[in-house]
């Protein structure tokens, strides 16, 4: 990737602006649950909820605001095992359920023995958001992403994405019946080429970087009626999906928060959303209230967030990635500045490894704890061995580490770094010979 201005799934660095509703302006009576209006995250001016992203005022992000029930952990409990369960706390209607979607989450929370033992933490559990349909955590704002466009009457499904995303936005699409186009740099690997057009015949493979195609997408979205670009015009609702990921972790620890969390960090949405779950579950009286640090992580090559933490700056400076943790890849994350104020807020920090290290990472994961991550957990678990190292993380107390993708997606990252131990001729002499009985 080269570009002044590169970024991944995010909208950072195009126009902010209110885009042309999707679709029929006519909205059903609790379209968006107990969502109430979009809040700007600057200024807190409000506005109604619909296909906008940036504040009318001052351009600042808006995220969505509620005015939530009373909501018990036996309501919960009693919903569907998928992030449905979550509907009153989601911009989303209470029949989601019965709607056509891929049904992401409730994925597995690990208890990672082998891993924490070799690290030196007293207790250490991995959140494996691999498991998901599309095999990342994208499914889960997808999924809100999808509930918006289809109250909002939207015609097509879209995105510009870097890999995962198009995954995520194709499947959905293709399940829920809805027409999908999606935008790819062309120079995708191509097991992310595949698994998006395995699902659509609308892949589009735009000559340029991820900027370039962000920027296209920016400009149908402003152009083309009926489009709902989930991480363009229908971004706030899409975002809004990442809270299941703490919302989980807190229901599967026991109703209870974690005292730290590393998670990792590319445009930085992910982070703060978990944050939000978590402070919205203490608000809820669903968990006790009590400290948690939240560590962010990334790959050196593309560390605008991490460098800004460690300078003391409350501004991310944009950086031109150079990672093989390409789905982090974002230079100019939207998140950037919020991400500092939640690692900062709850003690943490955010810290950075190299490409060597995120390799060693994924092979670590995977011969400890079996589970195979693609280079964003390469990252993440890379950046929990640093932090322990480097006595910047509290290994008595109770630590969960994100999984937010699958390993087969990036198989290049390790080919070159693991493969059989020999090649034999089929008989007993030359398996003897390898020293492996
Ligand atoms: C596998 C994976 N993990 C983590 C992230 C980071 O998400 P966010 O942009 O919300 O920080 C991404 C984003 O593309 C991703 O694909
Ligand atoms: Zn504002």
């Amino acid at each position: 990737m080269s570009a002044s201005v590169v970024e991944t799934e995010t909208t950072a660095g195009t126009t902010p602006a209110t885009s042309p509703a999707p679709g029929s302006p006519t909205l059903r009576e609790g379209a968006f649950g107990n969502a109430t209006a979009l809040s700007c995250r600057e200024c807190g001016h409000q506005v109604e909820l619909g296909p906008s992203y940036a504040c009318p005022e001052c351009f600042g992000p808006l995220e969505v605001a509620y005015d939530f029930p009373a909501v018990t952990r036996e309501e919960i409990e009693a919903g569907p095992r998928n992030i449905w369960r979550y509907q009153a706390l989601l911009p989303v209607p209470t029949d989601i359920a019965s709607s056509p979607n891929t049904e992401p989450g409730f994925t597995r929370l690990l208890e990672a023995r082998n891993l924490a033992a070799t690290l030196g933490l007293e207790k250490l559990w991995v959140k494996d958001d691999s498991t998901n349909p599309t095999n990342s955590f994208k499914d889960r704002v997808v999924a809100c992403a999808l509930s918006a466009a289809r109250e909002l009457g939207s015609r097509v499904f879209a995105c510009p994405s870097t890999g995962n995303l198009a995954n995520a936005v194709a499947a959905a699409g293709a399940r829920a019946g809805i027409r999908t186009v999606v935008f790819i740099p062309s120079n995708l690997e191509t097991p992310k080429v595949v698994n998006s057009a395995v699902f659509t015949d609308s892949l589009v493979a735009v000559e340029g970087n991820y900027d370039d195609v962000n920027k296209l997408a920016s400009e149908i979205a402003g152009e083309e009626g009926g489009w709902a670009f989930v991480n363009v015009n229908v971004r706030p609702f899409y975002a809004e999906g990442s809270k299941t990921l703490g919302y989980e972790i807190a229901e599967q620890l026991g109703w209870r928060l974690p005292d730290q969390v590393v998670i990792p960090v590319a445009s930085g949405s992910q982070l703060t959303k978990v944050d939000k779950a978590f402070q919205e579950l203490i608000q809820l009286g669903l968990v006790e209230d009590k400290p948690y640090t939240i560590f962010g992580a990334q790959a050196t090559g593309c560390s605008p967030v991490a460098a800004a933490f460690k300078d003391g700056k409350k501004v991310v400076r944009p950086v031109k990635p150079d990672t093989i943790a390409k789905s982090l890849a974002i230079g100019n994350p939207a998140d950037g500045p919020y991400v500092l104020d939640v690692c900062r807020r709850t003690g943490g920090v955010v810290e950075d490894v190299s490409d060597d290290e995120v390799r060693e990472a994924i092979v670590l994961l995977a011969r400890t704890e079996g589970i195979f991550t693609e280079t964003a957990g390469g990252t993440t678990v890379g950046v929990l061995k640093k932090l322990v190292e480097t006595g910047q993380l509290d290994t008595t107390k109770e630590t969960v580490v994100i999984n937010t993708g699958h390993g087969l997606k990036t198989l290049d990252a390790v080919a070159g770094a693991v493969a059989p131990a020999a090649t034999i001729a089929p008989n007993y002499a030359a398996f003897a010979a390898t020293g492996l009985a």
